[in-house]
């Protein structure tokens, strides 16, 4: 994947935090998939669709679109902007109950949004196994408390997340969060590269929480935070 092709439309309007493209293509790269034209993967918490955008482009795979914060009708004039409302099909739906077929999904990913309702033990099996088919591929990248600090995200980032400071937890412990199941084959989870390239790029958005973000930058984020990667295979 060439990020390049995709700096148009990276922009402090289609941003939601630090550049979510960069962190769909470490994933891509670290675990490629063997995906076309007839699969269907769902982008769960797409935000504004950037990373949909990618997928579709990068996969050749039909993409369903799901958000909660952002309506379907704002991301499906989006998609026709951007030439990809007939591969791409946006949903709002809360990841909680979501109306899809069971088994349908070649793939799923999730990038900077799985955190916000996916850190209950048990989540993983219960709403998201059914949708997805045998022999399928889930890729997440969300931000998280490096491992070495696992346990003390309220500790240590309450000052710049406040209550949101318990969704971040460690690659090790986003390991066990994940589970076991039989349909599992496994769960592979790290602390991602991308983290300074993402940042920076988010920085250099001029959006209006990067400014906010950057003040805890070098006190805190760098410090004690990453991204964690996670990837599931199914039998
Ligand atoms: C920081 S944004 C990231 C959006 C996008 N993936 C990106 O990286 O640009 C987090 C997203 O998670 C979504 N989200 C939070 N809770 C959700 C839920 N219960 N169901 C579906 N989406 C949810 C929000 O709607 C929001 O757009």
């Amino acid at each position: 994947m060439n990020l390049s092709d995709y700096t148009k439309y990276i922009s402090a309007e289609t941003m939601m935090g630090p550049n979510s493209a960069r962190i769909l293509q470490e994933l891509l790269e670290k675990c490629p998939l063997g995906l076309n034209a007839d699969d269907t993967v769902l982008d769960l918490g797409c935000g504004k669709g950037l990373t949909s955008l990618v997928i579709a482009k990068e996969t050749g795979a039909k993409v369903i679109a799901d958000d909660l914060w952002i309506s379907a009708e704002e991301n499906a004039a989006r998609f026709a902007e951007w030439g990809i409302r007939d591969r791409v099909t946006p949903v709002h739906a809360d990841a909680n109950e979501l109306p899809f077929a069971k088994k349908q999904f070649a793939a799923l990913f999730s990038v900077d949004s799985y955190h916000y309702f996916a850190a209950e033990p048990g989540f993983f099996e219960e709403k998201i196994l059914p949708f997805l088919a045998d022999g399928a591929v889930v890729l997440i990248g969300i931000p998280g408390v490096k491992n070495a600090y696992s346990g003390r995200s309220e500790e240590l980032l309450s000052e710049w997340l406040g209550d949101e400071a318990y969704m971040f937890q460690s690659p090790c412990r986003w390991k066990e969060i994940i589970g076991k199941n039989e349909r599992i084959s496994s769960v592979d989870t790290w602390e991602m590269d991308c983290f300074d390239d993402a940042w920076e790029q988010w920085f250099a958005s001029g959006h209006e929480y990067a400014h906010g973000d950057k003040k805890f930058f070098d006190r805190l984020i760098k410090p004690y935070t990453c991204f964690v990667g996670i990837c599931v295979r199914l039998k």
